[in-house]
């Protein structure tokens, strides 16, 4: 490998999408039309979109070839093979549901698991596996260390579990109430925050003495095994399939949104370790939501997709360019005194805006107010984790209710932005923190009754509230 001072992205461009610039005065009115919520915005209008890391990265030749090598069997194509046999591989698991993505598979998994008035515990579930739980009625519980909900203090493994209260759980609420427990690697909802091997096999152990099962959610495995071989004593010298297996060794099975770590643009995958008779249920549910085993509502040609990007995924020299390029945007952005989770996590830079517009109250919607300025400014989208994805009114009283943190995440997609789209991010923000004071807020206008931040519409307020 090149040293340090020769270092550059280890891959050139093939093909290329041109992307479009707007002028501030087209961004201004279609904002405006979007209801101040970039959801609404059509993908061509945003010049660089930060908005999600998921299905969004650019494939690699190899990958592209092999979508001609697509097998549409109904039945027993090829590809599924390959795919099984790579997360076989990787994972160490025998038993494998394609899915058409993520959420698909936790679907699968909480359909055999989980009873109402259960409680499924992890470090911090992700919206749609929460989601999965409350449908039936069970309660999500997130037992992440305190250190991960401070965005300002420094801990290698923010994702990690709090064991003592993991236990306590366990004893408090008995085997009978707990289906199993979810870790999430990385930690999505606090910043793509790895979580440490020896938390994950702590975890093992303490649910192994009470007989409860152990998942991963695997969206972003191999971004957290590059921070274990990165940050923990002892994994200096092993290969990142390595510690994968180790990983993967700690848990019963897995769920997999492939369009993360896998560097596809649609799939997914449950997986089991060795129960053929929990498979067996599995493919059961599978066949009627999502097609037969083989395929699992994908075409031959994505599991294809899927099983070579697997490998590419867990490519140390890709890693280490993905990890590096996030933690360049979080430096920058630190020098220019915008205040992030630190220090970065793998899929992107979590701005703290509790700080960074400390002028506005939550109320007036801070972190979906600098959405719309990173728009404004620069065409650039990010999404918004505060107060409209998290705050609710309280069905009682009808007062809101608001979240502890307001951030505002910007999300890289995988091989897709080079540095220089960094740059510009970080121009884009030294351009609003000059102003900042004058930056308004918004008001609500419009909420659905459930995940009202994928359809909200907003005003923006005037400048003397
Ligand atoms: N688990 C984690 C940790 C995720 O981040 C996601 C999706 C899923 C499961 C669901 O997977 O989208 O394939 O159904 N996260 C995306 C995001 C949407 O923007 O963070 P899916």
């Amino acid at each position: 490998m090149p040293s340090r001072n020769m270092y550059a992205e280890p891959f050139r461009i093939k093909a290329i999408e041109t992307i479009k610039e707007t002028t501030r005065s087209t961004r201004e009115m279609l904002i405006k039309e979007a209801g101040y919520n970039v959801f609404n915005l059509r993908g061509e209008d945003v010049y660089i979109d930060l908005l999600t890391d998921s299905g969004t990265a650019a494939m690699s030749d190899n990958q592209w070839a092999g979508m001609m090598l697509g097998d549409e069997s109904y039945a027993g194509c090829k590809n599924f093979y390959h795919l099984r046999d790579a997360i076989n591989d990787i994972m160490g698991y025998k038993y494998v549901v394609p899915t058409h993505q993520g959420r698909a598979a936790e679907n699968i998994l909480m359909t055999l698991m989980v009873k109402a008035g259960q409680r499924v515990l992890g470090n911090m579930h992700f919206d749609t596996t929460e989601g999965h739980i409350l449908i039936r009625n069970a309660k999500p519980v997130n037992l992440v260390i305190p250190e991960g909900k401070q965005p300002a203090i420094h801990h290698p493994f923010k994702g990690n579990f709090d064991l003592e209260r993991l236990e306590a759980e366990i004893k408090q609420f008995g085997r009978a109430q707990i289906p199993f427990v979810l870790i999430t690697v990385t930690c999505n909802n606090n910043g793509g925050q790895p979580v440490a091997m020896a938390n994950i096999r702590g975890v093992r152990e303490i649910a192994s003495r009470y007989g409860i099962p152990v998942y991963l959610d695997a969206a972003r495995y191999a971004e957290n095994c590059y921070f274990i071989k990165m940050r923990e004593p002892g994994y200096q010298d092993k290969s990142i399939k390595e510690i994968a297996r180790e990983m993967f060794s700690y848990a019963d099975g897995c769920t997999m949104s492939a369009k993360k770590d896998a560097l596809v643009n649609i799939g997914g995958f449950l997986a089991f370790k060795d129960d053929r008779e929990l498979y067996e249920k599995a493919v059961q549910v599978q066949i009627t939501y999502e097609g037969f085993r083989t395929y699992g509502g994908l075409a031959g040609r994505d599991l294809e997709a899927i099983a070579r990007g697997l490998y590419e995924g867990i490519d140390e020299r890709y890693l280490e360019n993905r990890i590096r390029q996030v933690a360049y945007l979080g430096e920058e952005l630190l020098a220019a005194g915008i205040p992030i989770i630190e220090p970065p996590g793998g899929h992107g830079i979590y701005v703290d805006v509790k700080r960074f517009l400390s002028h506005l109250p939550q109320a007036a919607f801070p972190a979906q107010a600098l959405v719309v300025e990173l728009y404004l400014e620069a065409g650039i989208r990010a999404v918004e984790l505060g107060t409209c994805a998290f705050g609710y009114r309280n069905p009682e009283t009808g007062e809101m209710v608001y979240p502890e943190m307001e951030l505002v995440r910007l999300a890289i997609p995988r091989r897709v932005y080079t540095d220089r789209h960094m740059d510009l991010v970080v121009r884009a923000f030294r351009a609003i923190a000059a102003r900042k004071e004058r930056i308004p807020g918004l008001r609500l206008v419009y909420e659905a009754p459930v995940l009202r931040h994928f359809t909200a519409r907003f005003e923006m307020l005037s400048f003397h509230h």
